[in-house]
């Protein structure tokens, strides 16, 4: 055991981990922070995709200890603290990008990784960059054109103006 430290969407919180400790798992048992999903615990899914120091980790392939010390976002930080949706997550509501939610923190942290570094994304960029995140409900279709729409583009395939949604 010993004692990690991370700072959670900018608040600083510890607890002890074994060495074994996976940093999903810190997060939801150990901090209680149950908003990042586990679907495998074998890199599959990416339900449990978190930002650690500003790049997307999935977070069932990294040890808490190895994690000490770093800045970790969660789909609990993404939100204003008035409960307002940041664009993301406006947008999959918008367009349905969802359907029974569990896949949808991973979706929604991968994303917003995406859009950091290429704020434009084709589709076909959207999609390769999902390749990591398994959604079992949706068909996918409606997970890209939200993640289109928060890029304030429209969807060729759809046809749909999505242009009013704002990038961030
Ligand atoms: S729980 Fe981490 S990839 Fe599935
Ligand atoms: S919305 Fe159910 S797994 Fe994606």
């Amino acid at each position: 055991m010993s004692q990690v430290t991370l700072t959670v969407n900018g608040k600083e919180m510890s607890a002890d981990a074994e060495g074994r400790t996976l940093l999903s798992q810190f997060l939801r048992e150990n901090l209680g922070m149950t908003g990042t999903h586990v679907g495998c615990d074998t890199s599959q899914c990416g339900a449990c995709v978190v930002h650690v120091d500003g790049v997307a980790v999935k977070s069932c392939t990294m040890l808490a200890q190895e994690a000490d010390g770093a800045a970790v976002s969660t789909i609990e930080g993404q939100a204003a603290d008035d409960g307002t949706l940041n664009t993301l997550q406006q947008a999959f509501q918008d367009h349905h990008g969802l359907q029974c939610g569990f896949c949808t923190p991973g979706m929604i942290m991968s994303a917003a990784d995406l859009l950091k570094t290429n704020p434009k994304p084709t589709e076909t960029e959207v999609r390769h960059h999902l390749e990591g995140n398994i959604c079992r409900c949706t068909g996918y279709h409606n997970i890209v054109k939200a993640i289109m729409a928060a890029s304030g583009q429209i969807m060729a395939a759809s046809g749909q103006d999505v242009s009013g949604i704002a990038a961030e």
